[in-house]
């Protein structure tokens, strides 16, 4: 087992490159030897993030020479540029290698000629990963509604509805309508209703379930929260399913966004009513629905724990 690697950052001065920038410098056994940026090239990585006050990295243009690559780029730029990059290990944040096709040119606009790489959800196997070289890491909201419905994959079939709400940050640093502030603050609406492209990486995950999900932009900047209504299950399915996941906490109440936002950790609420049970999780879209499950990849990809570096408690309050 290697007991450290150097990691670069593809797109650092946008919200998820940040966020695994800042997960990656706190990690015990990995070296940041580099973060790029497209029109914030050339500056320092503290002047465009003044959170990293005191780090000396500069944000260049081109990736530098690192064992494992993090690319958290827009849609498209993602599968444009990774031919191109020699690296040991990539780990892609975008929605460019998930999907195999038609299902991504459906869902995302252009066609893939290569295969889809690896899906990075550490909960679908961990030991998949181990030595894996191509990664694609799931959605944020993919990555809540699969967790929250993975116990009952092989036991459920069917049609499933679900809901769900994220924080404005899930659109990325580029403002847009949909994420200027008196737009969204004090709103709520949703949106790609039944249409969401994570829809079908929660479908491959879970196995033989359609999923009916509606998606809500929230007022908030950080978080995802989604609901699920099922026939009755009981609680100590989940309890049993992620008895030893140190990145998933089970609860018999509904989960709340302030219990995990800055975290790694997925919560999942369990509420049994009779006839029906309800199941939610909550995450942060910045960590566990993308920096902290791609840092979650690369542990298990190396053999480590899959939480190694992973162990902050969120803020307070
Ligand atoms: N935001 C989330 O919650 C979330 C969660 C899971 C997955 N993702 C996925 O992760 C990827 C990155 O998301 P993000 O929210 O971090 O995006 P973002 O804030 O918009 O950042 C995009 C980054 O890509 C760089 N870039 C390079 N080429 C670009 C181009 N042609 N157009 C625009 N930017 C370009 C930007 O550089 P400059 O700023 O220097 O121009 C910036 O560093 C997306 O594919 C997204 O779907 C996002």
């Amino acid at each position: 087992m290697r007991e450290r690697v150097r990691a670069a950052v593809i797109g650092a001065s946008g919200y998820t490159g940040a966020e695994t920038l800042r997960w990656l410098l706190g990690h015990p056994a990995v070296e940041v030897v580099g973060a790029t940026a497209r029109t914030h090239a050339g500056r320092p990585l503290a002047e465009l993030w003044p959170q990293f006050y005191g780090s000396s990295l500069v944000l260049s243009a081109e990736p530098p020479e690192a064992d494992v690559l993090f690319l958290c780029l827009p849609h498209g730029e993602a599968a444009r540029l990774a031919p191109s990059l020699q690296a040991e290990c990539i780990i892609d944040l975008s929605g460019d290698h998930r999907l195999p096709e038609p299902s991504h040119s459906e869902h995302y606009g252009f066609s893939r000629e290569t295969e889809p790489w690896l899906y990075g959800l550490p909960e679908l196997g961990p030991e998949l990963l181990l030595g894996a070289r191509r990664i694609a890491n799931p959605g944020c909201f993919a990555t809540a509604l699969a967790l929250a419905l993975l116990p009952l994959a092989g036991k459920m079939s069917g049609r499933v509805a679900a809901v769900g709400v994220t924080g404005s940050t899930g659109s990325g640093a580029t403002p847009t309508d949909t994420t200027h502030h008196p737009l969204r603050s004090e709103n709520l609406r949703a949106y790609k209703v039944l249409r969401h492209q994570h829809v079908p990486e929660v479908e491959r995950a879970i196995g033989d379930i359609k999923l009916d999900f509606v998606p809500f932009s929230g007022p908030f900047r950080r978080g995802i929260l989604v609901t699920y209504t099922l026939p009755a299950c009981p609680i100590r399915l989940w309890e049993a399913h992620f008895q030893h996941n140190p990145l998933v906490r089970v609860v018999p109440r509904p989960p709340e966004l302030l219990h995990v936002l800055g975290s790694a950790r997925a919560d999942i609420g369990v509420i049994e009513g009779g006839d029906v049970t309800v199941v939610q999780c909550a995450i942060d879209n910045l960590c566990r629905g993308a920096a902290t499950q791609a840092v979650a990849n690369l542990n298990l990809r190396m053999g480590w724990p899959m939480h190694l570096g992973l162990d902050r408690v969120s803020a307070v309050p």
